[in-house]
């Protein structure tokens, strides 16, 4: 035993021998890490602690008594990122695919109860073929302990996932009850049954990278939150997105040092343009709002009708939720409903103010949305809206049509402060469509329909297509011009940094899932 130890000692000291990340990032750049490598990288120079570095399995199974590795294939334990503690375990591949025994389960259950008890963050570095076949109820039981603690943890601290290699059935169900999931382009996969079970069951034929690809989930699924090109890149990504975050949710986000200078921005001025129909990228709002180079995008590719994502405003943590008129007109739909809930129920969790810019012209119509349930999708938002006690500010751009406008952080559904751009329609639809419904006998009994049409969509834009009547009821906190925008925010969202809402005592809410 006390050569094994001397071993294996060697081998750890090896690995975390000088130069830490930078020394990973030269030798490695563009390939697949290590477990240690990928911890390594990760955390600060010399802060990894190691836990439960000489477990092994217990299974006597099909030859497993001779086949025992230390560490049973995970690696598990603490250290610092930016000098902010984490619990972090990675995957070993090279021990029986990653998969999880009773064992390697135990040791994450472990970190994952420490660091709900400390109150800062777990990341998992997921590289695994699932339950360990040999070990049967046994690892069911370790994954399912795990889901437990995922869903107790939920809300409490941020659960980071990164996929570094093929993971299936349990690797892919516990991260996809955290909080993010960030995916390495063309060596990661995620699927319950891989191509082989596939085939076997529906005769389907389909590559891994077409089935749970990092491409297919950033795309089709929205199961990725992120991708990264590599490894190095997929934990810069945990190490970004960590940086907006609290360790915990009785925390608020770090705020960066920032002296206000002079905020107006008149590259916000001629974003929008003059013709309602035209799009513009909803992206040049942002960066014209936020500080410098401070956006970070989530689920950038999938429903990009909406963006969401978060940024700073002078120096503070924001979660930004913004229709993208660039797609689909910025319409609300199933995809997009669900990507903005989800987003806004997280921010809210871990007090995270939310920024809602908004150009919506409604909901998707059609059969291919209805099927899908957009009644209930897109309710999704309408509630996490609703129970979101976060500090909550509206800039309305252009269009607040219809129930679009209810949802998108309306103040009747508690908003805090909503203002407007001169620009800002709002109204139950836009002007042609509302004239043709409400003026169609007239329109039809006139002697020029079209001018008659003309002269009502006229009429009708004249009364609403503009922000004067909502902020006459006060549903408008302000008319704001563009330039102006970025000051007004940052004094609202300073004058709303003590908010305290607490909503009727309840279990839980029911939202529509
Ligand atoms: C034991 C496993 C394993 C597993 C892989 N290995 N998965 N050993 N239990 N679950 C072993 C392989 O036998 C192989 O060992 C080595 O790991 C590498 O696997 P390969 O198949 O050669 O690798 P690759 O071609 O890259 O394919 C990776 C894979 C595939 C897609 C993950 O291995 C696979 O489909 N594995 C089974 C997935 C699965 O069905 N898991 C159980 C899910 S049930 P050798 O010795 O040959 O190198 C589950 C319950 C959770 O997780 C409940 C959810 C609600």
């Amino acid at each position: 035993m006390d050569s094994k130890i001397k071993d294996l000692n060697e081998k750890l000291e090896l690995a975390y021998k000088g130069g830490g990340s930078k020394r990973i990032e030269k030798q490695h750049a563009g390939k697949k890490l290590t477990a240690r490598e990928r911890i390594l990288y990760l955390l600060d120079e010399g802060s990894f602690e190691e836990i439960g570095a000489l477990v092994t399995h217990r299974t006597k199974d099909f030859g497993m008594e001779n086949q025992q590795f230390y560490g049973d294939g995970v690696v598990t334990g603490y250290g610092t990122i930016n000098g902010r503690m984490v619990y972090v375990f990675a995957q070993d591949f090279t021990i029986f695919g990653g998969s999880l025994s009773e064992t390697h389960a135990e040791k994450i259950c472990k970190i994952m109860d420490l660091a709900v008890k400390v109150g800062a963050p777990i990341i998992g570095l997921n590289d695994s073929g699932g339950a360990r076949i040999q070990e049967g109820v046994r690892s069911l039981g370790g994954y399912a302990d795990i889901f437990y603690r995922n869903v107790q943890s939920s809300g409490v601290i941020p659960q980071l996932s990164a996929i570094m290699g093929p993971c299936a059935g349990g690797a892919v169900y516990s991260p996809a009850m955290t909080d993010f999931t960030i995916m390495v382009e063309n060596t990661s996969y995620m699927f319950v049954t891989g191509p082989n079970v596939v085939k076997t069951v529906t005769n389907e034929e389909v590559t891994s990278e077409e089935l749970g690809g990092a491409t297919t989930h950033a795309t089709k699924s929205g199961v990725a939150h992120v991708t990264a090109i590599n490894d190095v890149d997929g934990l810069e990504q945990v190490k970004r997105l960590l940086s907006y975050l609290p360790q915990n949710n009785t925390e608020t986000p770090l705020k960066l040092p920032y002296e206000l200078g002079d905020e107006i921005r008149k590259e916000l001025i001629d974003i929008v343009p003059d013709n309602p129909n035209k799009p513009y990228d909803m992206h040049d709002v942002i960066r014209g709002i936020i500080d410098a180079n401070s956006f970070y995008e989530i689920h950038k590719d999938f429903a990009e009708n909406i963006i969401v994502g978060f940024a700073r405003l002078a120096g503070r943590s924001i979660g930004i939720v913004a229709n993208q008129p660039m797609f689909l007109a910025g319409v609300l739909g199933v995809k997009s409903s669900r990507k903005a809930a989800r987003f806004v129920r997280f921010c809210d969790c871990f007090n995270i103010p939310l920024l809602v810019l908004e150009d919506v012209p409604g909901f998707l119509p059609g059969t291919d949305q209805e099927w899908n349930g957009i009644i209930v999708h897109g309710s999704k938002l309408l509630y996490a809206f609703s129970e979101a006690t976060v500090p909550r500010v509206t800039v309305i751009t252009r269009k607040a049509y219809g129930g679009a406008y209810d949802v998108m952080n309306s103040k009747h559904i508690g908003a805090d402060m909503n203002f407007a751009w001169p620009s800002a329609e709002i109204a139950v639809m836009g002007a042609k469509g509302a004239a043709e419904i409400i003026f169609r006998n007239e329109i039809k009994n006139a002697e020029d329909p079209e001018a008659k049409w003309k002269e009502k969509e006229a009429e009708y834009a004249e009364k609403f297509a503009n922000p004067y009547s909502a902020t006459e009821r006060g549903f408008i906190d302000e008319v704001i011009m563009p330039e102006e925008t970025r000051r007004k925010l940052i004094k609202a969202f300073s004058m709303l940094e003590s908010k305290q809402l607490d909503g009727p005592k309840r279990k839980h809410g029911n939202i529509p899932l």
